[in-house]
């Protein structure tokens, strides 16, 4: 599919100091001079920051590493996780329009959003607060159709209930995710059919979704509070440097005594073919070779 950048963009775009700490952690993660390795958290987050991926966003991320911006673009028109337009306010509803989904209602989500959000995907609704598209399979197929809101999935949807998650959305609320028929999970429909007595005697919700639950954050955008930056060696810049002292060479067979090659054993080359024994072959010996002699 072709992917291209939005036509309105902004004219800026940099980083919140909070984010641009976390940026710079990162890129000390990577060997000196690898620091473009970091490129798509950096466009990840860019995307956090803003709602969507915007041409000065790629550029200041390039720039940030020292990359080409095509290389920066490659990536971002790459990556589906990027969204090069702009996005609902609240949330961009992602559609599974793949097999499983397709067959089992899809059309009618994707009529919902055209009905609700806007007529064609990558596309605001009239007060902003919404866009949709239709994406490829989100590994949740046994409990189709779905969508991807936000971080997390809601499943076993049906026209009624998305437009009624919709809805909530609008509302400020964050519906619960997860199967939305009474499902637990993703066994059988008419019920689980193998440890079935223990139905009902566990938690109220999967644990995906009771993680969603918790966290509440399933439309709400990282914007650097949520964890500290963990990068220690940071703190300890001399942990990183040689300052060449021997002791602190690797020694990997330290204490294995050397053989008549003065050599250690790990260190001796192979005499093997590298293949395991057959019966029926002479070890060594392609299996073909009895063919050929
Ligand atoms: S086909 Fe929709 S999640 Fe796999």
């Amino acid at each position: 599919m072709l992917r291209r950048l939005s036509l309105t963009q902004p004219d800026s775009f940099e980083f919140t100091p909070k984010n641009l700490a976390w940026a710079q952690a990162q890129m000390t993660k990577f060997p000196e001079g690898r620091q473009q390795s970091a490129v798509i958290p950096l466009l990840w987050r860019a995307q956090e920051q803003e709602g969507w991926l915007t041409r000065p966003a790629i550029e200041y991320v390039a720039d940030l590493l020292g990359m080409a911006y095509i290389r920066a673009l490659e990536v971002a028109t790459f990556y589906f996780m990027f969204q090069l337009h702009p996005v609902g306010r609240i949330a961009n509803i992602q559609i599974c329009g793949t097999t499983t989904c397709m067959i089992c209602g899809a059309g009618d989500l994707i009529a919902v959003c055209r009905d609700k959000i806007a007529a064609t995907p990558h596309t605001l609704s009239a007060d902003g607060n919404f866009s949709w598209e239709e994406v490829e399979c989100l590994g949740a197929c046994s409990n189709a159709p779905m969508a991807q809101i936000g971080k997390d999935y809601y499943e076993d949807l049906t026209a009624e209930k998305l437009a009624g998650l919709i809805d909530a959305l609008a509302a400020g609320q964050v519906p619960v995710p997860g199967p939305q028929n009474g499902r637990f999970s993703s066994e059988p429909l008419g019920g689980p059919v193998a440890l079935a007595a223990l139905k009902g005697t566990g938690e109220e919700l999967n644990a995906s979704a009771s993680l969603a639950v918790r966290l509440r954050d399933t439309v709400k955008r990282i914007d650097g509070t949520e964890a500290p930056i963990l990068t220690p060696w940071q703190r300890r810049p001399d942990a990183a440097t040689d300052d060449g002292d021997p002791a602190d060479e690797p020694r990997p067979s330290e204490g294995r005594p050397a053989d008549k090659t003065g050599i250690t054993e790990q260190e001796a080359a192979g005499t093997s073919a590298g293949r395991p024994q057959s019966a029926r072959e002479p070890a060594g010996q392609p299996a073909d070779a009895k063919d050929t002699q």
